[in-house]
């Protein structure tokens, strides 16, 4: 099952499961990302997924935030984290998320509910393509920290040159 380091996170749910879909595309992901599937609990009445610890993210949630109404045409992101992880899915709609370690670069149609992508730290994201139902969820480890971005290219470029 591809290089899920910690993907005994999920071990022993009956919900959780990694799909085969996550395991072809892991293999393509830069370092510091990786997919997660959520687990779905569903029954006649629809479905619901419940984010915590013990059912896949893989750190304590500091913060969440949505990002939705998003323009058509407006890209968004465009930068990357000193320290900061994130999770993130999108719960209606979707878009394309472009991925860079500064070696490797991957696009990703995030679309659907029950797979998440995790975003380490010094990873470009750009997010392009929203459907204008588009509602992304993102968790993030610590509170919102300007000092934590880098927003210009090719000074991320060379620091993750640098390692
Ligand atoms: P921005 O970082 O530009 O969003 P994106 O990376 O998706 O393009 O954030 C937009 C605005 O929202 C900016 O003024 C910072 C603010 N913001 C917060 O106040 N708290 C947060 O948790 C986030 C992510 C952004």
């Amino acid at each position: 099952m591809a290089s899920h380091s910690s993907g005994s996170d999920l071990a022993g749910l009956p919900e959780a499961r990694f799909s085969p879909y996550t395991a072809v595309v892991e293999k393509a992901l830069p370092k510091g990302c990786r997919l997660i599937t959520l687990p779905v609990r569903g029954d006649e009445r629809g479905s619901l997924i419940a984010l915590e610890r013990s059912t896949g993210v893989p750190f304590g949630i500091e913060r969440v935030y949505f990002i939705f109404d998003t323009q058509t045409g407006v890209a968004r992101g465009f930068h990357a984290h000193r320290q900061l992880r994130q999770l993130v899915a999108t719960m209606a709609g979707g878009c394309t998320m472009i991925l860079d370690d500064g070696e490797r670069r991957t696009e990703l149609r995030l679309d659907r509910r029950d797979i998440a992508v995790e975003i380490g730290p010094m990873v470009w994201h750009e997010m392009h393509d929203f459907s204008p139902d588009c509602v992304m969820t993102v968790l993030a480890e610590a509170p919102y920290d300007e000092a934590d971005y880098i927003r210009d290219y090719s000074e991320f470029s060379d620091l993750a040159r640098r390692g």
